[in-house]
Order: C-alpha cells, then structure tokens, then sequence
C-alpha cells in the first residue's frame, strides 16, 4: 500500500533525541528556544512561540488577541474541525463563510456580508498547503478593523507573493503533526511580529505567569518538549527539500491528470508556491466513493479532506450552528487526495497516475 502520508524520520532525528534525554532536559528548555528562534527566522517574523499542538497554538492565539465571549470569528466550514473548535474553546462564536471552488480556500468576496459589530478576528486556513487570498481578506480586516490569524497548520514554507504563510496576519498558527510537512510528532507554533501577542501567548502556555509561581492570568500547560522540539529543529533544516520533492510530485500527478476523464486537478493561484501538503482532486459526476475503492484496491493510499463541513459536524449541529456555504457541501463530497508526499519513489509515483488512469477508464 502506499500510504497517503508518512512521517521520514532519519538518524539525524534519532541522535538529536537522544541527546536530549541524555540532557536531563526533557520538558520545555533551551531547545525549545532554539526551535522558536529559527522558526520565527525561517518564516521571517519576529516571534515564534512553540505549543503542543496546532490545536493548542490556534487556541493560545485566539487567547493572545483578547477573542472571547461573545465575540465572532469569521472562517471556513472547509478545514479540520480544530480551526471552528479554537474559537469554541475561548468562548466566541465561529461564522461559516463559503470557500472558493477553486482553491478551497475562504472566498474573501463573501466575507463583508458576514460581518457584525460582533466580528473581532477573520480565521483563513492555508488549505493543503495553498495560501488563501491574504491580500483582499487583510483588506477587508483593515476596513473593518479586525485581527487574522492564519491557521498555516498545513502550509509550513508556503509562498504568497514571495512572503511566507504565518507572516501574512497578525498570527500565523502551524501543526506539527506527523502527516504535516514537517513534524516535531505531536507540537505547534505561533507566529508574529507583535510582541504584545507574542508575550500573551508565552504567558497563557504557561499556566498565565510571568515569573515562577506567579500567576497573573488563567493560563494552560500547553508547553512543546525539547524532545519534540529537537525533531523540529533537524526537520527544519529539510523542509524546503521535502517541500520541493512534494511540488514535483504534484507537476507530474498533474501533467497526467490532464488526460484521465472525470478528474480535477488542483487549480494553483499565480501569487503562490503552494507546498502540497495534500494533493486533492475533484472525482466528478458521483464517482468519488468508487473511484477511492477502486484505488484503495489497487494500494493507493487515499483520505478525504474533509467529508463534513464543519458547521454540519453533530457538535456544532448540537450547538444550533448552521450556514449557507453551498460551494464547501460541494467540495466535501467531491474531493479526495492522493498521495503527494516526499517519501513516495518514482515507481510509486508512476503507479499512483497508472492506477488513477485505469480507475478513469473503468469509472467514466
Ligand atoms: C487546518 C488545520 N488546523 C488545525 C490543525 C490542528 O493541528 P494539530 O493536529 O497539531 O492539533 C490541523 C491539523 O491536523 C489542520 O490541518
């Protein structure tokens, strides 16, 4: 089977790893600041603050910009449920506005009818890798003075006119799960140039003090380790290779797209270096089911990202949440990906497109 992710873990990583649980150091330390430090650098901004998960860094941040009880975020329904959860978690309400069929990615044209003088944050995700349309949704932030916070967990190295994704809002938040494009296992970041933001988060990670013992706000442990963070630290250095490997992946998934019937492949912004964390097609005319079972059958590893808006998931359909996002119900039950990654080899590559073709041919 060749699965539709795989963490590539080396020697590299080993040894780092055990250095640290060689140290004595195993929880937050200076590992951990060396991670912040180069990560805020690679991405070009002035703060990193690490986390324990993408999940925990999205909900720092919703903390770290003062979002709260009843104030509204306005995001897409088309991502993974941490990015509506994050705002459940500190007490605001998440407004589901429709994606742009094209790229997935939150339709910055409908995000003006969506506002209220509740609206305190617009949350965009960078979906499978792509960043959204940064410029028209800080335009319409700045109008109506709004924060952004980017949820990048899956555009670690992506480019939106040559600047980085996690530098585009006043927050950038990455995972570092291991299917992402690199990992630290489980672990995330914040990103920012606003040291406020920045020192809030810091302070909330850590049980809300700011020296030992004194605790100056309700905080969190949603400290990262120095043992994730030595992972990060050696995987760092390979992103922009894994990202590459990801990239030609996907130009020769798309070249012979082009001539399998009934497929759709990933429409790619000019403006943009998208880093491919999935490479997601659109299976047409009812097709998706069989045609997954089909590739699932021939060890084509496959996921669908993601089956249920999230306004349609039963917590928020608990919680009375609904939306008009037409576009996302669409996509959510046509899209699928394949695997992009950088650990498949050109005869996994090659049979990924000769299955794919053998799938069209029978399907449509
Ligand atoms: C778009 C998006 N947001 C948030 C998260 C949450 O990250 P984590 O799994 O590290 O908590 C993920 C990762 O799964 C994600 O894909």
């Amino acid at each position: 089977m060749i699965p539709i992710a795989k963490p590539l873990i080396d020697e590299k990583e080993i040894e780092e790893v055990v250095k640290v649980l060689k140290s004595g150091m195993i929880a937050q330390g200076p590992r951990v600041a060396e991670f912040e430090e180069k990560f805020a650098e690679y991405i070009g901004v002035d703060y990193a603050v690490a986390a324990s998960s993408g999940t925990t860094a999205l909900h720092l941040a919703m903390l770290a910009a003062g979002i709260g009880k009843d104030d509204e975020v306005i995001t897409t329904p088309f991502s993974f449920a941490a990015t509506g959860n994050c705002v459940l978690y500190v007490g605001a309400c998440p407004v589901f506005v429709d994606i742009d069929p094209q790229t997935y990615n939150l339709d910055p044209n409908k995000i003006e009818d969506a506002i209220t003088d509740k609206t305190r944050a617009i949350l965009p995700v960078h979906l499978y890798g792509q960043p959204a349309k940064m410029d028209e949704i800080n335009r319409v932030a700045r109008d109506n003075d709004l924060v952004v916070i980017e949820d990048a967990a899956q555009a670690h190295g992506a480019l939106y006119k040559r600047k980085k994704a996690g530098s585009l809002g006043s927050m950038g938040c990455f995972s570092f799960y291991p299917t992402k494009n690199m990992t630290t296992s489980e672990g995330g970041i914040i990103t920012t140039d606003n040291q406020e933001m920045a020192d809030n988060a810091r302070i909330l990670r850590a049980h809300g003090e700011k020296e030992r013992y004194s605790h100056v706000v309700l905080g969190y442990n949603f400290r990262m380790t120095d043992i994730a963070a030595a992972i990060g630290l050696v995987q760092l250095e390979k992103l922009d290779d894994f990202n590459e490997r990801r990239l030609e992946n996907a130009e020769y998934l798309t070249e012979h797209l082009k001539e399998i019937p009934g497929l759709e492949a990933p429409f790619v912004l000019e403006e943009v270096r998208h880093v491919f964390h999935q490479y997601t097609i659109r299976v047409g005319e009812g097709k998706r089911d069989d045609f997954m079972k089909f590739l699932t059958e021939s060890g084509i590893g496959t996921g669908i990202h993601y089956p249920i808006p999230i306004y349609q998931q039963k917590l928020y359909k608990d919680l009375n949440f609904s939306a008009n996002c037409p576009e996302a119900e669409k996509a959510a039950k046509e899209v699928l990906s394949i695997p992009v990654h950088p650990g498949l080899s050109v005869e996994d590559v090659e049979k990924i497109v000769s299955v794919l073709s053998e799938a069209g041919d029978e399907l449509f």
